[in-house]
């Protein structure tokens, strides 16, 4: 593991024009995972869902997030908490049939303990007698969780820097989209046999639409107009400028023709209008912002080779509301799925590849500069929390 950790700092040391991938084994070795997922995971910030999943009072999601088992609920006063659904008497998972859902409170199967939303427990049968039972200590233990722009996180670090102080500079530069107002309007869960890094590499970097894309995104963000912007610690993000391709359809759009969009959201300022841009929160959201809508894209690792990937489409629904919105929805998602479809292939065979014999190191395109930053981060995070 030393070697791998050496040649992590050398990737992340070198300047524009050296730069090169990690070592291929970082991508599957099981002790490099280990060692990964403690000092990076562990230690930050992970992605869980969006405020407008939990609407009401007594909206919850099950969410599972390095082997802890979670309730994301609207409590009785309307906040957000974040609760482990392990039941305080024998340690019962407590998902329910439907892993989101409303509910009034939540119910172990086994024995009936019966706990409020806010985690409080309700009732616990047949306990009398017992004297080292004492209701007050029997809350479902709660998670420290940030809502940013809408986007609910979870740390299970209690030294973690609060992700607002991180993310500041973000707020002013993506204001305009209010995220926080968008509603899910698909959300899905995908096969994602390779590792977390993979996932995230392949969405932060915009050179592969030269190939991936070729037919579908290259035309209307093609790779060499891209622009690497600046961007807070532990976050990337890239600018693509709108070609005139899409200002063409977008013109056809607004004539009333055609059903490739939405609109634009009110409020985009013309800056706005000119690019569209990919974002990551890193280690596990990447998201991509046009003019209608975001992609966002929650990445956890569930192992060296394999990890949750979960889709969301939020939409305002301001947007959803204009004539005909509704009818464009399903070729909204179709598009959506096209290029999707053609980053999973391409990954599939990545992952292939990179357990070959034959793979090396290789170099990095300046246009691949997210991918750097990527390395950066872990960097950091190895010598931040290293033994
Ligand atoms: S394990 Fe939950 S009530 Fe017994
Ligand atoms: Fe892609």
């Amino acid at each position: 593991m030393e070697r791998l950790e050496t040649q992590l700092h050398d990737c992340a040391g070198r300047p524009q024009g050296s730069r090169i991938t990690l070592p291929p084994e970082t991508y599957y070795d099981p002790d490099w995972f280990t060692l990964e997922r403690a000092r990076v995971h562990e230690t930050d910030w992970l992605f869980l869902g969006h405020v407008s999943e939990l609407p009401r009072e007594g909206s919850y999601l099950c969410v599972d997030v390095l082997d802890e088992p979670l309730f994301l609920v609207r409590d009785e006063e309307a906040n957000v908490r974040v609760l482990s659904r392990v039941c305080r008497h024998r340690g019962v998972d407590m998902r329910p049939e439907t892993h989101a859902g409303r509910i009034r409170g939540f119910v172990c199967p086994y024995h009936h303990w019966s706990y409020k939303l806010s985690g409080k427990l309700r009732n616990a049968p047949l306990m009398d007698g017992s004297e080292v039972f004492h209701p007050e200590n029997c809350a479902l233990p709660e998670f420290r969780h940030e809502i940013w722009n809408g986007f609910i996180f979870v740390t299970f670090d209690p030294d973690a820097r609060p992700l607002a102080e991180r993310l500041g500079h973000f707020d002013t530069r993506l204001s305009n989209w209010r995220l926080a107002e968008m509603g899910v309007v698909r959300k899905q869960d995908w096969p994602a046999p390779w590792n977390w890094k993979v996932m995230v590499e392949n969405f932060v970097e915009g050179y592969h639409h030269i190939g991936t894309h070729a037919r579908s995104l290259e035309p209307i963000w093609p790779a060499n107009t891209h622009k690497t912007e600046s961007a807070p610690a532990g976050t990337t993000m890239l600018r693509f400028p709108n070609s005139e391709d899409y200002l063409a359809r977008r013109v056809h759009r607004e004539a009333g023709a055609g059903t490739d969009g939405l609109g634009a959201i009110p409020g985009l300022a013309d800056a706005d209008l000119e690019a569209s841009l990919v974002l990551s929160v890193l280690p596990s959201l990447t998201g991509f912002l046009v003019e209608d809508r975001a992609y966002v894209f929650r990445i956890l690792p569930t192992g060296p080779e394999s990890t949750s990937l979960t889709t969301y489409e939020l939409i305002h629904e301001e947007l959803l509301q204009a004539a005909g919105a509704e009818a464009k929805l399903p070729l909204e998602f179709e598009m959506f799925d096209t290029f999707h479809r053609e980053d999973l292939a391409l990954l599939a065979q990545m992952t292939g590849g990179l357990k070959a014999r034959a793979a090396r190191q290789g170099a990095l395109s300046p246009f691949e500069e997210p991918i750097w930053q990527l390395q950066r981060y872990l960097s950091g995070k190895f010598r931040k929390n290293g033994a």
